[in-house]
């Protein structure tokens, strides 16, 4: 490949990472993967400049632009830092630093990387005005309506407070007690001695300073450990999909339309730099100690270096340390302390020349495997998981792992007994990455061979092909699918039987109550009680809830059958198109490709699903108990093809309809409700408050925007 193809080769990769990780939420790999990559970019960009390319992903900052908040511009722009992830990098830097100040005396403050997403907040006469996201650096979402919602950023500064905790006292035996307050102020830790661990250094307390009048303060809007694993075990209840880490779930949140969701949440906030005309102090860590007394959350972390040794005792000690704190860290900041200093060094075009970050490697564990187990899906896939003796990663016990795959396995050439590297990338699943070679020297237990027969029921394993899974074939008798089928059929976006758990189903299908969905619609109040009369209500309770589906509408009826690659919004075109059960069981693989999003893989699904004669008699069963098999009268009048063959976007606030209603009528009438314009976009239906970077991109594609009133009479209502 010559250099030239591996530019563009460089490029589309990381635009697609940069999608990932800034639009979706969703990075596919690892902070240091993806650096390396737009290194290796920026390198041979320098060699050839004549390829140079202003929308090359070495030529942003990152954008988490949303559409759904007002754009507002940045009064100093939001740089990120330079990255890296060696110590020779760091002594690099603090040379370049050096040099720069002509061998002028400096010092560093050294503090923690919070892994969060950053924010900016302005303050005008102490009260907070406006708080906004990095977005492109230059202009970001204005968010200030979800930042009130954070209780540790103050609406309203009080009058400065001089900060006594950090004073340097003296115990007992003359010598001075160093004090580190814990990251969530929840306790103190004590140690006697000169040689304290680098982070907790005496401070003075600065002398009081009163806030200037107008100021602009950084930080990391992050959610602290407890609160994210709170969150996931709710959603994990609700079947909605985990975040997988702290960041996520973080950025997800602040992007909320809704402030009572962020609310909820319980998100948390450290500033980590001042910026304004008249601020206090020239030095940062000086700075950022007056911001403490005037409410902000500052961390205690931070500690002001005059040697390379200094800042590496620092890194230690985080890199080990940071796994007890309450928040997810990704590595330290390196600023020069002195602002006089930071403007005669200035900044490059994307980072201050001033400041580094470097990063901690993705934190892995070493411990023993045990056993290999099978877990069986509702699909039938088999997954080999790692069971192993218990081991703390970044923030939680970790007792399995997954071994994703038959081949993976292989791969490991893994033995009962080995020790195993665990490690928590962008994904909440721990996974195991190689077998711990410092112990290869100690004998090994038997090889893990992957299994032929389902250990849930016996049936004979096979492989499709083109699918690295192997499958338990046996879908109507092997009780994980079977249960796994019927949890999907209650689940709230299918049947909504909410009063139907995971624990409840295995125990209605242990006392042999219930074999498919249908068995469902034939359970009897005292059949679920037994002679138990507290449970009677309970019963009641679930057996009306079942009687109530009946209601439910064709296409969710559809997507409750669980048939392979119908999901929701298939589930809801399929309905649409084929109006009841019967013409679909009837339809063709011609009929299925007449359809534009249908392809041979769910046509070809569906048709098998329909040739299953044990379908097709839960289907008669299903009929018989009055489930909704076809569109409703309603909905088949309402139903028109007047924006067939459109791709619509939504954004704006509507008078008549909810958005939601708006999507509901654009696919009653044919058409297709789509997230973001592009050039194939028809047409965007906007009410009022359109964000000004879908407005501008409308225009420069020339795509027509109609109002809310227009687009009711294009559907006749
Ligand atoms: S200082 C010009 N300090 O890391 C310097 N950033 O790429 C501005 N971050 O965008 C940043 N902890 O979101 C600074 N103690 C800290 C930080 C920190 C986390 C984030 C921030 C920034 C990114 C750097």
């Amino acid at each position: 490949m010559t250099e030239q193809e591996r530019i563009a080769q460089l490029r589309t990769e990381l635009h697609r990472h940069n999608y990932n990780y800034y639009v979706l939420n969703t990075p596919t790999i690892s902070d240091q993967d993806f650096d390396a990559l737009l290194r290796e970019l920026q390198e041979l960009e320098v060699r050839h400049p004549e390829l140079f390319d202003p929308n090359s992903p070495s030529q942003r900052v990152g954008s988490d632009l949303s559409n759904e908040f007002e754009s507002v511009e940045h009064q100093y722009p939001m740089l990120s830092l330079a990255n890296t992830y060696n110590r020779d990098e760091v002594r690099q830097f603090y040379e370049r630093v050096s040099e720069g100040l002509a061998g002028e005396p400096f010092e560093i403050c050294c503090e923690l990387k919070f892994d969060g997403l950053s924010i900016s907040l302005v303050y005008e006469d102490g009260r907070l005005v406006r708080a906004v996201t990095r977005g492109d650096g230059v202009r970001g979402d204005d968010v200030t309506a979800n930042i009130r919602t954070i209780r540790t950023i103050p609406l309203q500064l009080s009058d400065p407070a001089p900060v006594e905790a950090d004073a340097p006292a003296v115990g007992a035996d003359g010598q001075a007690l160093l004090f580190g307050l814990d990251e969530d102020n929840s306790h103190w830790r004590v140690s006697a001695s000169n040689t304290a661990a680098p982070e907790q250094q005496a401070l003075t307390a600065p002398a009081v300073t009163h806030w200037p009048r107008r100021f602009e303060i950084r930080g990391e809007v992050l959610m602290p450990w407890t609160s994210f694993e709170a969150l996931n075990r709710e959603r994990e209840a609700d079947e909605e999909p985990l975040f997988a880490n702290p960041r996520n779930a973080a950025s997800g949140t602040l992007k909320s339309k809704q402030t009572a969701v962020v609310a909820k949440r319980k998100l948390d906030a450290y500033l980590y730099y001042l910026l304004g005309e008249e601020l206090p102090a020239d030095g940062h860590y000086e700075n950022m100690e007056a911001a403490r007394s005037w409410g902000f959350k500052v961390s205690r972390h931070m500690r002001k270096a005059s040697t390379i040794e200094e800042v590496f005792e620092f890194i230690d000690y985080w890199d080990v340390e940071r796994k007890n704190l309450p928040v997810a860290t990704d590595g330290i900041v390196l600023k020069v302390n002195s602002l006089r200093q930071q403007q005669t060094l200035g900044m490059t075009a994307k980072s201050p020349r001033w400041a580094i970050a470097y990063k901690f490697q993705a934190e892995q564990a070493s411990t023993v495997l045990r056993e290999v187990t099978f877990q069986v899906g509702r699909t039938g896939a088999v997954t080999p998981v790692a069971n192993m003796d218990p081991v703390q990663l970044s923030g939680t016990v970790v007792r399995r792992a997954t071994l994703h795959n038959a081949d993976f396995v292989a791969q490991l050439d893994l033995h009962v007994g080995d020790h195993v590297l665990v490690e928590k990338g962008g994904e909440i699943i721990p996974k195991i990455v190689a077998v711990d070679e410092a112990f290869a020297h100690l004998p090994r237990g038997p090889k893990v061979e992957f299994i032929s027969r389902c250990p849930e029921c016996g049936a004979e394993l096979v492989r499709y092909e083109g699918e690295a899974a192997w499958y338990c074939p046996n879908d109507s008798g092997c009780p994980p699918q079977i249960k796994g089928r019927i949890e999907h059929f209650v689940s709230r976006r299918a049947m909504n039987i909410d009063t139907l758990g995971p624990e409840t189903i295995e125990e209605y299908y242990d006392r042999g109550l219930i074999r498919n969905y249908a068995d469902l619609y034939d359970l009897q109040v005292d059949q679920l009680s037994g002679a138990n009369d507290s449970r009677i209500r309970s019963a009641r309770k679930t057996v009306k809830a079942i009687e109530d589906s009946r209601q439910v509408p064709f296409e969710r009826v559809l997507f409750a059958l669980g048939i392979r690659f119908v999901g929701e919004s298939v589930a809801k075109t399929l309905a649409r198109n084929f109006k009841s059960i019967d013409a679909l069981a009837q339809a063709s693989l011609d009929d299925f490709l007449q359809i534009n999003s249908i392809g041979t893989a769910i046509a070809e699904s569906v048709i098998q699903w329909f040739r299953n004669d044990d379908n097709l008699r839960i289907v008669e069963r299903l009929r018989g108990y009055g489930l909704q098999l076809q569109l409703s009268e309603e909905t088949l009048l309402q139903q028109s093809d007047r924006l067939a063959g459109k791709s619509i976007v939504i954004s704006g606030v509507f008078a008549h309809h909810s958005r939601d209603e708006y999507k509901a009528l654009i696919e009653q009438h044919g058409g297709k409700n789509v997230g973001s314009i592009s050039a194939k976009t028809s047409f965007i239906l906007a009410g009022d408050n359109m964000g000004p970077a879908k407005l501008e991109k409308a225009q420069k594609l020339g795509i027509a925007i109609i109002s809310e009133d227009v687009f009711l009479r294009m559907i006749g209502e």
